[in-house]
């Protein structure tokens, strides 16, 4: 999977931008401010992951602005123009069409020809952060691979919706517990999908070689010792009626897949707590190439490699560690200044440079 190129217009401080990629190595240069990560930030857009970055829809238009858009080729036996137009109404509203080809779609139709893992330096946040940042992550990732995952998660949201609603109404006393019978039903057959789909990834996560273990000892002992656990919050019928009246007394639902969590476990540490910030890096970075590796069985084809600033934070070893992954897909990466990119990559990389 390569992306040929990209054209931003009024995207974040872009006016107008085009930008040709290698289907092999690129390397964006620019200093703080100049639009690296924004870059980075479209593609991910065009790919349908939604960026963790925005607050809101108005942040992606250029300050001012009422209408932007991202364009990009994506390569392939019949090249795909991928479209998302931005129309601003209010800074609460703003109205997104998509397109392939110029033909109306809807994001989730993006996914099918891009799909793109960045990792930077907010990815820490994946492991320190709540556990619903890694929640969204994990349905970002089966999402993107798999379209009854994607059906059965909005399934499943609407229904917890509903059901809290009922539940609510029910400690107001304008419902009866019964009507929660048929909510329950439908919670647990998404409920179901879902854990399953999520407790394969995990096995394969925990199962596939770390794509960089060879390169070098240190690093090799170090991710060998690495697992993510899932901590699902498993619901069935059983379950749900034993909880009822705690869910009514709460007005919520308290169990499910919308509770799960998980953990990346350093020799059964949990890193979020006991992981330098080094150590915390490596194990997302390794987190996201594993899953680049899922995607590339499930789907047939690799994921872009976005690495968005990463070298100046990593030591020698951990560089040489992520060197030996770049040739294996389209690489893209970002850096503030030269001198932190290894040299050789500027032998077989192609250049942007953003001022
Ligand atoms: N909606 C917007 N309109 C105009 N400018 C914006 C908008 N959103 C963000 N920016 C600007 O984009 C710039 C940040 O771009 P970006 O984060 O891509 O920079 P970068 O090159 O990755 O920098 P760094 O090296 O610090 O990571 C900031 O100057 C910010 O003010
Ligand atoms: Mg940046």
């Amino acid at each position: 999977m390569e992306i040929l190129n990209l054209h931003l217009v009024n995207f974040r401080n872009f006016l107008t931008k085009r930008i040709e990629f290698s289907p092999k190595l690129t390397v964006i240069i620019g200093p703080n401010g100049s639009g690296k990560s924004n870059i980075l930030e479209a593609i991910g857009l065009l790919s349908a992951i939604k960026s963790t970055r925005v607050q809101t829809d108005y942040d992606l238009v250029k300050f001012g602005k009422t209408e932007a858009k991202i364009e990009g080729k994506i390569a392939g036996f019949e090249p795909k123009t991928l479209t998302i137009n931005f129309q601003v109404i209010d800074e609460l509203y703003v109205k997104k069409a998509y397109f392939i080809d110029s033909v109306k779609k809807r994001l989730i139709d993006l996914s099918d020809f891009l799909s793109l893992v960045v990792f930077g330096p907010s990815d820490l946040d994946l492991v320190t952060g709540s556990p619903s940042i890694r929640r969204h992550h994990l349905d970002s990732e089966l999402a993107s691979i798999d379209r009854n995952y994607w059906r059965a998660i909005s399934g499943y949201n609407k229904v917890i919706v509903r059901r809290n609603r009922v539940l609510q109404r029910i400690s107001e006393g304008f419902s009866k517990p019964p009507e929660l019978d048929f909510w329950d039903e439908r919670l647990i057959a998404h409920a179901k999908f879902i854990s399953q789909k999520r407790q394969e990834f995990f096995e394969f996560l925990n199962f596939v070689e770390p794509t960089f273990a060879q390169t070098s000892s240190q690093t090799a002992k170090w991710l060998g010792d690495l697992s993510w656990v899932l901590k699902p919050s498993l619901v069935n019928e059983e379950k749900l009626s034993r909880n009822r009246e705690r869910d009514i007394a709460a007005g919520m639902t308290l169990s499910g897949p919308h509770r799960d969590d998980f953990q990346f476990v350093y020799r059964s540490r949990n890193l979020e707590f006991f992981g330098s910030r080094g150590e915390q890096r490596m194990a997302v970075l390794a987190l996201k190439l594993a899953e680049l590796e899922f995607y590339s069985v499930k789907r047939q084809t690799r994921p872009i490699l976005a690495l968005d600033d990463i070298f100046s934070e990593l030591d020698w070893e951990h560089r040489e560690a992520v060197l030996s992954v770049i040739d294996k897909q389209q690489t893209i990466i970002t850096a503030a200044e030269r001198e932190s990119v290894p040299k050789e990559l500027f032998k077989k990389a192609k250049l942007v440079e953003l001022r």
